[in-house]
């Protein structure tokens, strides 16, 4: 999984580098986190698919505040803990098959560190660093400072608590001075983001202008952060230290960038909303002012709620990934982030829609027809059917090339309908009784579509997709049954 190549690649015909965000290690992930993944996953492995070099980062975002209160709660070394949560995340990736490249750490000083210094200096030198004094309204559990107008009855609207007034001294850097570059760069499609609305969004934000923002932090706040380069009072800020992750975790400031070199500028880089203002105005401004390519593209998906609220460990409604993957596999978990979920927008998710949906579209709709199909095969056929290699249908890589992984399902699906009907309509297992030869014919033809919709569904559903093209390798009917209903 840590395939990190150290030498000079020659540059593949094509490159697909894709990040997930990194994720806070102040307590395990949760259903939201997962999903988050779950989207990073199909469009690599599709990616992959269609003859791409992927590349995949992953991480934890550990110089936080927030840890050293998680550890301290829990009465641990700060460094054992974290160790033991980045394991949980680890885990958590390999039960829901998470194809990842590369897992960074921010607390890691030799792949890490050197990256964030480096840009540092870089801003630095382009003169875009500059000290002054902070006060402002924190909210611990964004590790952001909030003005008075974004509150809600002076509220932290994701935390609902009340923000913290904080003065300090602090390093700032010249976002103001971007903005306009910026917003001109989206405009133009050349940093694009995903979906309108959002876009929308980022523009009208940029269109009010930037203030320049809190780059450092006293070091007696975050005693383990990145120390600034020339001061050793302060240490670089959450968003410097996070947001390097992208290009530290590619050799970025180490010397030896041939990652750097191979995948930079990032072709996809997926977050939730919270995190948009960071990865569309912050994050360019500090490629910009370090004379780095922009990345692509960002698609910003929406939040997985749950009784309308964003599930979140400081509101504490969140669902355990690992509990619902235990209980219906992760290819389950994986369907229904995929289908039942807008990647645009906000999506709910109870039990009962998990089951409902499970029961309907799993169990009865792909289930159901993969083992009709393959009981007649077994029964009716002599031998395996040969599969003709072909490629993903163009409307399906239509919507995958525009990240919409739900209509992508959706296609997916209305094939499994499409096959359904035309088993009603010829029903081959009474007409190999009459005339053995079309009947062989059409379990044939039913086959073949079924290694279609495999092949599709193997970017959703990877360890069903294998379960498919087993059984149809062997001719042979599932040992069990591929989703068993729930009641
Ligand atoms: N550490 C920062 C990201 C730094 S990236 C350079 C962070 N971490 S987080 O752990 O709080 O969140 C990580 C990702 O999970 C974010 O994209 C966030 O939007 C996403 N989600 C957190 N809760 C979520 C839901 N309930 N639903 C969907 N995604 C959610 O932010």
């Amino acid at each position: 999984m840590f395939g990190l190549k150290r030498k000079k690649d020659v540059k593949s015909s094509k490159n697909f580098y894709i990040t997930s965000p990194i994720f806070y290690p102040n307590a395990n992930l949760h259903l939201g986190h997962a999903y988050t993944m779950t989207v990073c996953d199909i469009l690599a492995r599709y990616h992959k698919v269609i003859g791409e070099e992927v590349y995949f980062l992953t991480g934890a975002d550990e110089n936080t505040g927030k840890v050293v209160k998680a550890a301290f709660e829990q009465n641990k070394d700060v460094g054992v803990f974290l160790d033991e949560i980045s394991k949980g995340f680890e885990n958590l990736f390999s039960r829901l098959n998470i194809s990842y490249s590369q897992f960074i750490r921010t607390s890691d000083k030799e792949r890490h560190w050197p990256g964030a210094i480096a840009l540092w200096k870089k801003l630095t030198e382009a003169g875009d660093i500059y000290p002054g004094t902070y006060s402002g309204l924190y909210c611990s559990g964004c590790e952001s400072f909030y003005t008075e107008k974004d509150l809600i009855d002076g509220k932290c609207s994701i935390h609902l608590s009340v923000p913290e007034k904080i003065e300090e001294k602090n390093y700032f850097f010249k976002l103001s001075k971007y903005t306009s570059v910026i917003k001109e760069k989206i405009e133009k499609g050349e940093l694009n983001i995903i979906p309108d609305s959002r876009r929308n969004e980022v523009l009208a934000l940029l269109g009010r202008g930037l203030d320049d923002v809190s780059f450092s932090r006293p070091i007696k706040n975050v005693p383990h952060g990145i120390p600034v380069p020339g001061d050793s009072e302060q240490v670089i800020y959450v968003w410097c230290d996070a947001l390097v992750n992208y290009i530290s975790a590619l050799g970025f400031g180490e010397g030896e960038d041939a990652l750097f070199e191979k995948f930079w500028p990032a072709d996809l880089h997926v977050l939730g909303k919270d995190i948009l203002r960071f990865h569309a105005a912050i994050w360019p401004a500090m490629l910009l002012s370090a004379k780095i390519s922009l990345p692509k593209n960002l698609l910003i998906h929406g939040f997985i709620t749950s009784g309308g609220h964003k599930m979140s460990k400081s509101i504490g409604n969140v669902i355990n990934p690992i509990d619902l993957i235990d209980e219906y596999g992760a290819d389950a978990v994986r369907y229904y982030f995929t289908r039942e979920i807008s990647p645009f927008d906000d999506g709910d998710m109870t039990k009962e829609k998990f089951k409902e949906a499970y029961n309907a579209n799993l169990s009865n709709g792909l289930g159901n027809l993969a083992s009709r199909i393959m009981k007649m095969a077994e029964t009716y056929l002599p031998t395996p059917t040969p599969i003709p290699t072909s490629s993903f249908p163009e409307e399906f890589t239509k919507h995958l090339d525009n990240f919409d992984i739900q209509k992508a399902a959706d296609f997916i699906w209305s094939e499994i309908s499409r096959l359904d009907e035309s088993i009603q309509k010829t029903e081959p297992f009474k007409l190999v009784k009459v005339d053995e030869k079309r009947g062989q014919e059409e379990i044939k033809n039913l086959v073949i579509g079924l290694s279609r919709i495999a092949h599709m569904v193997g970017l959703i559903l990877p360890e069903t997709a294998d379960k498919i093209l087993k059984a149809i390798k062997e001719n042979k009917m599932f040992s069990s049954s591929l989703f068993p209903r729930k009641d």
